[in-house]
C-alpha cells in the first residue's frame, strides 16, 4: 500500500507507506554521534535487515516533511537500532542527536537495498572492510552477518578516524574482537597512537602498506569501503595498483535514496538503472525515484517480463546486482522474493545507479 502526495507544481508523487515506531533508547556514542533504538511492535518482522540495509524516517524538519534514511546496525535478534553522527546542515542528524527522546513515536520506511552478495558465504572469504568515520554504519552489519554465516570467514575492518573520540561504535567493535576471526586496524588522524602506520592521515603509502600486511592471499576475498568521496577514491586508486587489484564494494552512505515532495532541502532525486535482459545490457538514465522500474523499463522502451503488475505472478523478478531500491507493498502478497532479488514492478531507484539482472 503506497500514498500520493501533491508535488510543488501539483502532480501526484508517490510517498512511500511508512510504520509507527516507538524509540526505546537514545544513548550517546560520541560527543557528536547517538545510538537509537526503536520499537516497530508489531511489524518487526518487516526489520529483519540484510548486511548494509537502511531504514528512511520521515521527519518534520522545517516545517517540511522529509525522508532521511540511516543504516541499521543491530544484532539480528535485537531492536531496530541507528547510530546517527551529528553533521553540519544535517536536519536529521540534528533531530537525533538532539531533539528525538525515548517514548516518540516516530514513522519508518522497512529496511531496503542490497550490498552483501549471499554467495560469499557458499566459501570461507577474508572479508576486507574499508570504513572512515561515520562509514562504519553500513559495514558494522557486514562485519557481524560473516562472522555468523561461515565459522571460517575472517574479517578484517580498516578504520580511519579523527581521534579516538570520533570512533563510532567503539563498544561494539571491542565485543567483535573477542573474536579470533575479527581484526580492526584503526587509523587516527591525530597521531594518538604514537605508531607510525596507526597515526595521522591514512594516505596512499599507509594504504598500501596495509594492504600488503592485511591481505591473505590464500582465500578468496570481498572488500567493502564505506565513507567521504575523497577516502573512497583514495581505496579504489591503492587498491587497484596493488600487484592483484583489490576491487571493492562501495557504499556511499551519503545518498538519500527518498525524497519527499515536500522537502525543499534535497534536489530532485534520480537515478540511471542498468537493466541485463536477454543478455544484453542497457542503461536507462535518469530514471525518477518516483517510477517503479517497470515504469521506467516501459518509458524507454524496454520490453521487460510482467504481467500483473501487482506484486503476484513474479514475471518481473531481477536480480539486484548493485545499489538500492525502495519497495512499494507492505508485505509481499502470497510467495516470499528470494533475498537479493525484487518485483520491478514493486521497487523504486533508491541509489544513483541501480543495476539489475534479468538473465
Ligand atoms: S509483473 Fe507480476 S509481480 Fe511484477
Amino acid at each position: 500500500m503506497t500514498s500520493k502526495a501533491q508535488t510543488l507544481e501539483g502532480s501526484e508523487a508517490w510517498v512511500p507507506t511508512t510504520v509507527p515506531c516507538t524509540v526505546r533508547g537514545v544513548k550517546r556514542l560520541t560527543s557528536k554521534s547517538v545510538l537509537v533504538s526503536f520499537d516497530p511492535g508489531p511489524a518487526r518482522p518487516r526489520f529483519r535487515y540484510a548486511p548494509g540495509q537502511r531504514v528512511s524516517f520521515c521527519l518534520k524538519l522545517n516545517d517540511a516533511m522529509c525522508f532521511r534514511s540511516y543504516n541499521l546496525i543491530n544484532e539480528v535478534d535485537a531492536l531496530p537500532q541507528i547510530a546517527v553522527k551529528h553533521v553540519a546542515q544535517g536536519g536529521g542528524s540534528a533531530f537525533f542527536n538532539e531533539k528525538v527522546q525515548t517514548g516518540d513515536v516516530i514513522q519508518v520506511v522497512p529496511p531496503a537495498g542490497h550490498l552483501y552478495d549471499l554467495d560469499i558465504d557458499h566459501k570461507a572469504h577474508h572479508i576486507l572492510l574499508f570504513a572512515a568515520g561515520s562509514g562504519i554504519t553500513p559495514l558494522i552489519s557486514v562485519a557481524r552477518h560473516a562472522l555468523k554465516a561461515r565459522p571460517d570467514h575472517k574479517v578484517t575492518l580498516i578504520y580511519a578516524n579523527s581521534s579516538p573520540r570520533d570512533i563510532m561504535l567503539q563498544e561494539a567493535l571491542d565485543e567483535m574482537a573477542h573474536s579470533r576471526r575479527f581484526e580492526v586496524f584503526h587509523v587516527l588522524g591525530d597521531g594518538a597512537t604514537g605508531e607510525d602506520l596507526s597515526s595521522g592521515r591514512l594516505d596512499r603509502a599507509k594504504l598500501h602498506r596495509l594492504l600488503v600486511q592485511y591481505r591473505i592471499p590464500s582465500m578468496p576475498e570481498a572488500a567493502f569501503q564505506s565513507g567521504p568521496r575523497g577516502f573512497m577514491q583514495l581505496v579504489d586508486e591503492v587498491g587497484q595498483r596493488q600487484q592483484v587489484p583489490l576491487k571493492t564494494r562501495r557504499y556511499s552512505f551519503m545518498n538519500q535514496p527518498l525524497r519527499h515532495p515536500e522537502d525543499t532541502w534535497l534536489p530532485e532525486l534520480s537515478s540511471d538503472v542498468m537493466v541485463t535482459l536477454n543478455g544484453a545490457t542497457r542503461v536507462i538514465e535518469n530514471v525518477s525515484r518516483h517510477r517503479t522500474l517497470l515504469e521506467a523499463a516501459d518509458e524507454a522502451g524496454l520490453s521487460m517480463p510482467a504481467n500483473c503488475r501487482s506484486g503476484i505472478c513474479h514475471r518481473c523478478k531481477a536480480k539486484l546486482v548493485s545499489g538500492f531500491t525502495v519497495h512499494n507493498r507492505q508485505a509481499a502478497a502470497g510467495r516470499r522474493v528470494p533475498s537479493g532479488w525484487i518485483l520491478c514492478c514493486q521497487n523504486r531507484p533508491g541509489s544513483d545507479r541501480v543495476e539489475i539482472d534479468m538473465g
